[in-house]
């Protein structure tokens, strides 16, 4: 599709937090937001990353952008990345949890220090940051939606990556408990599952023979490696007022790769 065609959804005078904006997918959702006339806050836990990111929305867009340094794996800081946009942009519409741990952990190594890393920052991070926005939410008496980044991982074993598979899966169950306990609130939450991204992880997988690209393109029907642009575009739709029924669903987002 051409720049031209594309039909860009409104989010002006919107407030949205994309947890891990500063880089990759989370970056790209951060940017559409932002193209969509939103007021975006990205949180991370390198402040000079998170600058960078915003500096570049902020000069493309003309939008604001507020940085919050936070680790989502910590409780506390996930009620800041809350409190700190609502008092920077006086309200909150969105929360996009995409901040994550990936890294291959043979199960044999995965001991109770190396998966409470993956459930604090990939499972708990997202319930804290959502709780702290539907408390805001229902006292205010306001509504919102929560997007939850998971991964088709989430469903499909794969050697190392045990933890992370578990964590992501763990992640689409509380998304659809999330969901239905918090609908009758005005919340909706729903989740994006991508397939293979071109991001900068993947990019370095390939170029270290870690993933063999041609490989996994003959792999996926669609004939190609997502862009960060086909999950910010998923992430968006399903905020905006076209998914206002949609309640507690996976969208999946790989080109056919997890069939
Ligand atoms: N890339 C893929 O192919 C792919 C496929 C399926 C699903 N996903 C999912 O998509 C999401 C984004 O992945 P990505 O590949 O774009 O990741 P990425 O390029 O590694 O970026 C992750 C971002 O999250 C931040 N982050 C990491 N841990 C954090 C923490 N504890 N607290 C706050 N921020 C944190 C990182 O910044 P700091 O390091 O500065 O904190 C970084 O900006 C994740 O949920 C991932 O599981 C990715």
């Amino acid at each position: 599709m051409t720049e031209a065609a594309r039909v860009e959804p409104d989010f002006a005078g919107k407030v949205a937090i994309v947890t891990g904006g500063g880089a990759g997918i989370g970056f790209a959702i951060a940017r559409a937001f932002a193209r969509s006339g939103a007021r975006v806050a990205i949180a991370g836990r390198t402040k000079e990353r998170l600058t960078h990111a915003a500096n570049s929305i902020g000069e493309e867009s003309g939008a604001p952008v507020l940085v919050v340094p936070a680790d989502v794996g910590k409780h506390a800081d996930c009620e800041r990345i809350v409190a700190a946009t609502v008092e920077r942009f006086d309200g909150l519409d969105i929360l996009v949890n995409n901040a994550a741990l990936f890294a291959l952990v043979p199960l044999m190594e995965a001991d109770h220090t190396e998966a409470a890393r993956f459930i604090n920052t990939n499972v708990m991070g997202p319930l804290q940051c959502s709780r702290a926005f539907a408390h805001w939410a229902v006292k205010h008496e306001r509504g919102g939606a929560i997007v939850n980044v998971s991964s088709i991982a989430g469903a499909r074993p794969a050697p190392g990556c045990g933890l992370y598979s578990a964590s992501k899966a763990a992640l689409e169950s509380l998304t659809r408990s999330m969901a239905v306990e918090w609908a009758p609130l005005g919340m909706r939450v729903n989740a994006v599952a991508p397939g293979h991204v071109n991001t900068e992880g993947v990019l370095e997988d390939f170029r270290a023979g870690r993933l063999d690209e041609a490989a996994m393109i003959r792999s996926i029907p669609a004939g190609r490696i997502a862009d960060v642009d086909d999950i910010a575009d998923a992430v968006l739709f399903l905020c905006g007022d076209h998914a206002r029924h949609i309640v507690g669903q996976v969208l999946t987002v790989d080109g056919g790769e997890g069939f």
